[in-house]
């Protein structure tokens, strides 16, 4: 079987059936028109009937194309990828080339007009799939956990960083699909198996774990692909109490949620509740807030139940349940728990909306080390500890014209997460002489001079003002 799949990516490799080659193709006006669900433009950039534009027509776009000579029509039918039907050919699955250089088998794409999803349909790689992969530590590893594997899409980024990975679906079709995406992709030796949460792998223990999960927040479970069944947020609640226990010492564990906004209750003591008496260090952002209207209409346009008969006694029922519960707004966002050893662990809950560079992945280590540095730097260690500024990070100072000190200073990052700090003219100095040779007691005895301020108050100062630039990644603790 190995020997099949292994031709076949040669003939989709051959035809150009690259993200590159379809994005090529395509062109900028028909791939925008896609993401507005409007495959014309699309249609006319593929209709000469040469390999690339037929490959393009059957699996990225679904429709049923006639089987130009040298497509192995019996070959792609074996190995569960078209069926054909006296001379057309008719894909069975959804099959897009992937950024790592794989390719991902799903179900074919719902647009509007289309029948109804059926409950196991396995969704393919998007957005929240490529979200979740950028944010996945680089870190090679031992042994990766990919729960609620789907399409199988992270695997293809665990390829090559972790030595053995576990895949798991509730779903058997998603783990059917799966398996031929990887097979495709050249991906062999994955350990997939079918279960719930974390029942298939009871016992064992993970250096990463992460998770696309069914985050999406409904009265009813009624899309396996992004629905758990569980109440409200309590399917991401329950995989980040639980995750712990599956991780090796050292380990991460990531993934992607949605939780409530309800009235009455901050969503951090919510999220961060989740968290608390896990032992682990922890790291939850929200990226976005949606009110319940978008949301709810998000996800029945999802579904591509906009426009249908039942689409206003969704919309009804899901809003009347969110109400229901005093909901104000759903978040989107990041969680990540590291299990570092400590006996005194931290929770960072906070909200990111600007642009960060990608991928976090390529430093998010870094970020966890620096929460958990200032959390354990005790006021009594700050003066002899030698601080580094950070790569990239600028100063900008504004104030009236003419006006000898600036009303305001900010220091902001180029790189990473692109956190600003408005800070002192004292914190300003330190970042100008901040590079990690002389210890924070001495540099701020001289700049008390240069200000004229008491240097055992600003020492006393110094674990309030210093500590947050600390976690935020302005300075780094040197050890060097
Ligand atoms: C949003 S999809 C993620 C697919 C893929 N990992 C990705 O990143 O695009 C969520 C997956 O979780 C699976 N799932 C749903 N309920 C589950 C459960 N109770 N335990 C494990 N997986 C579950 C679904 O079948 C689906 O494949």
């Amino acid at each position: 079987m190995n020997d099949l799949f292994d031709r076949l990516r040669e003939l989709l490799l051959d035809a150009g059936y690259t993200i590159d080659g379809v994005r090529e193709r395509l062109g900028e006006v028909a791939a925008t028109a896609l993401s507005r669900e409007e495959t014309v433009p699309a249609l006319r950039a593929t209709r000469d009937g040469d390999p690339l534009g037929t490959l393009i027509r059957l699996w990225w776009l679904g429709v049923p194309v006639d089987a130009p000579a040298g497509l192995p029509v019996a070959e792609l039918a074996a190995a569960g990828l078209v069926t054909s039907d006296g001379g057309r050919v008719v894909s069975t699955v959804h099959l897009q080339p992937w950024e790592t250089g794989g390719y991902v088998v799903s179900d074919r794409k719902v647009r509007p007009g289309d029948p109804a999803l059926r409950p196991d349909h396995v969704v393919g790689a998007g957005g929240a799939s490529a979200n979740l992969a950028q944010l996945v530590t680089r870190r090679p590893v031992e042994r990766a956990l990919d729960l609620g594997t789907g399409c199988g899409v992270q695997v293809l980024h665990l390829a090559g960083r972790a030595r053995e990975i576990v895949a798991t679906d509730v779903n058997p079709r998603a783990l059917e699909l799966a398996r031929i995406g990887w097979a495709l992709s050249g991906i062999r030796d994955v350990d997939a198996r079918e279960g719930s949460l974390f029942e298939p792998v009871a016992g064992e223990r993970f250096d990463l774990v992460v998770s696309n999960p069914p985050f999406v927040i409904s009265p009813a479970g009624r899309f396996t692909y992004r629905e758990s069944g569980f109440e409200a947020d309590g399917f991401c609640r329950d995989l980040v109490r639980q995750a712990p226990r599956f991780l090796a010492p050292g380990g991460t564990c990531q993934l992607l949620a949605n939780w409530l906004h309800v009235r009455g209750e901050d969503w951090r003591d919510r999220v961060g509740g989740w968290l608390t008496g896990t032992g682990c260090d922890g790291w939850v952002v929200q990226r976005d807030v949606q009110d319940p209207a978008e949301y709810v209409e998000l996800w029945l346009r999802d579904a591509a139940e906009q426009g249908t008969a039942r689409y206003r006694e969704l919309y009804d029922g899901w809003l009347g349940w969110l109400e229901s519960m005093d909901v104000t707004g759903i978040g989107f966002g990041w969680i990540t728990l590291h299990d570092s050893g400590t006996l005194d662990p931290v929770v960072r809950v906070e909200e990111l909306g600007q642009r960060v560079e990608l991928p976090v992945g390529g430093y998010v280590d870094e970020v966890l080390g620096s929460i958990a540095a200032a959390h354990r730097l005790s006021g009594a260690e700050l003066p002899g500890v030698r601080l580094a500024l950070a790569e990239g990070v600028l100063e900008e100072r504004i104030g009236p014209p003419g006006a000898e000190d600036p009303s305001q200073i900010t220091l902001r990052q180029t790189r990473g997460l692109r956190r600003t700090a408005r800070v002192g003219t004292v914190e300003a100095a330190l970042a100008g002489v901040c590079d990690g040779d002389y210890p924070l007691g001495p540099l701020l005895a001289a700049i008390a001079e240069l200000t004229g301020e008491d240097a055992d108050d600003l020492l006393a100062k110094a674990p309030e003002a210093i500590r947050p630039l600390v976690a935020e990644g302005f300075f780094h603790i040197s050890t060097g």
